[in-house]
């Protein structure tokens, strides 16, 4: 079969590298892709969002399924694209239909989505423009810190948590003043949980699901888990604390009524979800769904399947899951993101990339990278993730630190206390 991947960050690389090992795969293609990704698969210079292109592509090139990467092609509803066209509905998309994927379009839906099901998360209310008084009100009923969440998508910057009653009111006004645009039309304001958190996915085909390894990610750019967000510096993978019994929690609290409540309510789901958890006191709770597979969650969880990941997708594509099994590799794998000099903020891109070819017995995935002239060069904020296996996770962490090492671009950067917490 021929399969195409959109997307171009470091949980494409990934996602690619898994899905090039495949018996079933004759030709990969990856859209656009990174210079990463060319050494598995060929890509395709074609926007995630281009959907009649995506079109032309498939039918010229015999794609036999489409697998999406990043949310915004969901989002903007590419699963039922392809449904509703006569010469596409023959190619299965893995990934939610536009309704599935508003799991993670809207926050203000999946808090509903959850209070219907009676799964568990944190407690809230949800504003919009005209309502900025009751707002306020309602803040001034809750214990700091206060959350505020947009309720649309904000690439991941949609959050913001604050200690004291005066700049909840005032980023409040802003957000509903239109700071995220339309995403911030409506906000979310929630109670403020205590706890670790950890990602735990699952791949479904509307009826039944498979677990994936659960992993935590590194979401701050300085050690000690302090200063601004990023996109993830860092995942590790098992969890300490998602022992059989707290993964039993979530599987009966969580992932079981969260399946059953999408059947229920007619929506059309053959995708992963990603559940972002938080452990409060044992018990965990849903801070999060996200429609897709998690970076640089992705690059740690992708080295301990041991499936066959393209018969698990053809188990979505024909809702074929409960005959098909997800095998897990034992050992501890983990990635430490190296990042350009200034991320998350103002960075320079362009800068050659060297020492690739030195790395051994780790696996590099490209997130931010291009090719230029014959050289791999910096293309973005987070660079390249190193991942590596290790009997124990300070064993795979020690692996790759030592590899990132021999890595070179100027102005890079890492955390070296990916793990470290736990
Ligand atoms: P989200 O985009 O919803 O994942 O939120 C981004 C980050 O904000 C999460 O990964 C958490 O670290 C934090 N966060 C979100 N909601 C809460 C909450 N209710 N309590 C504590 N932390 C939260
Ligand atoms: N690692 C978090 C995310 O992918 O949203």
């Amino acid at each position: 079969m021929n399969l195409l991947l959109l997307g171009s960050g470091g949980r494409e690389h990934a996602l690619a590298w898994k899905i090039a090992q495949s018996p079933k795969i004759d030709k990969l293609y990856i859209a656009p892709g990174n210079a990463g990704t060319s050494t598995v698969g060929e890509n395709v210079p074609l926007k995630v969002d281009d959907f009649p292109n995506i079109k032309v592509f498939c039918l010229s090139n015999k794609i036999g399924m489409v697998v999406v990467g990043p949310e915004d092609p969901l989002v903007k509803g590419i699963y039922n694209y392809f449904q509703n066209d006569a010469e596409l509905c023959h190619i299965p998309v893995i990934g939610p239909s536009e309704q599935g994927a508003v799991l993670e379009g809207s926050k203000d839906f999946a808090k509903g989505f959850m209070q219907r099901h009676s799964i568990p998360t944190a407690a809230y209310r949800t504003f919009d423009g005209h309502m900025l008084e009751d707002g306020i009100r309602f803040l001034e009923t809750l214990q700091p810190p206060y959350v505020l969440k947009a309720d649309g998508l904000c690439a991941g910057k949609g959050v913001l948590i604050l200690p004291t009653l005066e700049e909840a009111k005032k980023e409040l006004r802003e957000m509903l003043g239109g700071m995220f645009g339309n995403a911030s039309s409506r906000v979310v304001i929630e109670e403020f949980m205590s706890g670790i958190e950890c990602s735990v996915f699952v791949l479904t085909d509307g009826k039944d699901y498979v677990i994936l390894p659960e992993a935590k990610d590194y979401k701050r750019i300085g050690e000690g888990d302090t200063g601004l967000n990023t996109g993830g510096m860092g995942s590790v993978s098992p969890v300490p604390f998602a022992t059989k019994d707290w993964m039993k929690k979530v599987e009966d609290r969580i992932i079981r009524p969260t399946i059953k409540g999408l059947a229920e309510e007619n929506i059309d789901y053959k995708g992963f979800i990603f559940f972002g958890l938080i452990n409060v006191n044992g018990d965990p709770k849903v801070i999060e769904y996200n429609v897709r597979m998690g970076d640089p969650e992705t690059e740690s969880v992708m080295l301990r399947i041991k499936s066959d990941l393209v018969d698990l997708f053809e188990g979505v594509a024909t809702q074929t899951l409960s005959q098909r099994k997800m095998e897990i590799d034992d050992r501890s794998a983990v990635c430490v993101m190296l990042v350009s000099g200034g991320y998350p903020g103002h960075y320079e891109k362009g800068y050659p990339i060297e020492g690739l070819d030195q790395v051994e017995g780790s696996i590099v995935f490209h997130a931010g990278t291009t090719i230029k002239d014959h050289q791999v060069v910096t293309n973005g904020g987070r660079v390249i993730a190193v991942s590596s296996y290790g009997a124990t996770k300070e064993k795979a962490l020690k692996k790759s630190f030592q590899e990132a090492q021999k890595i070179q671009f100027e102005k890079k950067y890492f955390r070296s206390d990916i793990g470290a917490d736990l």
